[in-house]
C-alpha cells in the first residue's frame, strides 16, 4: 500500500495557480525524485504535502488517513517530515543540540542520536560545533539528520544539493544512499536530473504546476525527462 497519496491537489500563491491537479502515489521504501524547471511548483507541492502551505483543492493521505486538514506539526507526529530549502538550523545551538530539539517533536521510533552518528560518522565528529560554523554541506547533512530524528515515515527533501560544492554534493548523496538503504521513503526535489536519477527508484517531472511525466526510474529515459522538463511534447514512459 502507498504510504503517501496526493489526490487532485491544487495550491495557490494569491492568484497564482502554482500546483494544478497533482496526483501522486508513493510506496513504502520508494525514493521519488521530483524534478522540474525553476518555478514549476516543486517547493509549493512539497510544502503543501508537509502542511506548511494550504491546499486549495484535493486530499493528502498518509498511511491511508486523510491529513489534509492537519497543521504541519501534527503531520510531523504522523510521520511526514520536510527538510526545507535553505536548511534553517538554529545557528547558535551545536549540531547535537539541533538534533535533540527535533527529537522532541516527532514520533517515537528507531532513530536517535546514536543511530544517526553510526549512519553518518561525519555528524559525530562535528557534534559539538555550533551550527553557524558548519560548512554548507555539513549544515545540509545536519538538516537531514535532524529530520530523521523525528522518525519520519516519509521524508521530503527540498534541493539537498543546492549551492553546495561538488565534493559536498557527493557527500550528501552518499548520506542519502545510506538513508535509502534503511528502507526510508523519500521524496527528493532536485534540479540536477542526473543526480536525482542516480538515487531514485521513481521519478516525477513537473511543468507549470502539473506532473507531466512519471514512472519507475528504470523505465524513464534521460531524454524523456529532459523533454518533460522543458515541455517538449508528450512524454510517457513505455
Ligand atoms: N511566496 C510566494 N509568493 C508568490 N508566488 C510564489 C511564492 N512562492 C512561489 N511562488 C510562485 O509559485 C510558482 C511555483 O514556485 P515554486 O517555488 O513552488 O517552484 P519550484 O519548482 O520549487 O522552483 P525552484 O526550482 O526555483 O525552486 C512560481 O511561479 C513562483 O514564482
Ligand atoms: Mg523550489
Amino acid at each position: 500500500m502507498s504510504i503517501l497519496e496526493v489526490e487532485g491537489m491544487d495550491a495557490h500563491h494569491g492568484l497564482l495557480h502554482a500546483v494544478r491537479g497533482v496526483s501522486l502515489s508513493v510506496a513504502r521504501g520508494e525514493t521519488l525524485a521530483l524534478v522540474g524547471a525553476n518555478g514549476a511548483g516543486k517547493t509549493t507541492l512539497l510544502r503543501t504535502i508537509a502542511g506548511s502551505h494550504p491546499a486549495t483543492l484535493g486530499r493528502i493521505l498518509y498511511d491511508g488517513t486523510d491529513v489534509t486538514s492537519l497543521p504541519a506539526y501534527l503531520r510531523v507526529r504522523r510521520g511526514i517530515t520536510l527538510v526545507p530549502e535553505g536548511r534553517r538550523l538554529f545557528p547558535d545551538l551545536t549540531l547535537e543540540e539541533n538534533l535533540l530539539v527535533a527529537g522532541r517533536t516527532g514520533r517515537k521510533g528507531d532513530w536517535n542520536v546514536e543511530r544517526l552518528y553510526k549512519t553518518f560518522p561525519m555528524l559525530a565528529r562535528l557534534r559539538k560545533k555550533r551550527a553557524a560554523t558548519l560548512s554548507g554541506g555539513e549544515q545540509q547533512a545536519t538538516a537531514i539528520g535532524r529530520a530523521l530524528m523525528t522518525n519520519p515515515g516519509v521524508l521530503l527533501i527540498d534541493e539537498a544539493s543546492l549551492g553546495l560544492a561538488p565534493v559536498a554534493v557527493d557527500l550528501i548523496y552518499e548520506s542519502l544512499a545510506a538513508v535509502v538503504a534503511t528502507g526510508m521513503t523519500l521524496v527528493l526535489v532536485e534540479q540536477d536530473v542526473g543526480r536525482a536519477l542516480g538515487v531514485a527508484s521513481h521519478v516525477a517531472c513537473m511543468l507549470e504546476g502539473r506532473i507531466v511525466l512519471e514512472g519507475p526510474a528504470a523505465k524513464v529515459t534521460r531524454e524523456q525527462v529532459v523533454d518533460a522538463y522543458f515541455g517538449l511534447g508528450a512524454a510517457t514512459p513505455a
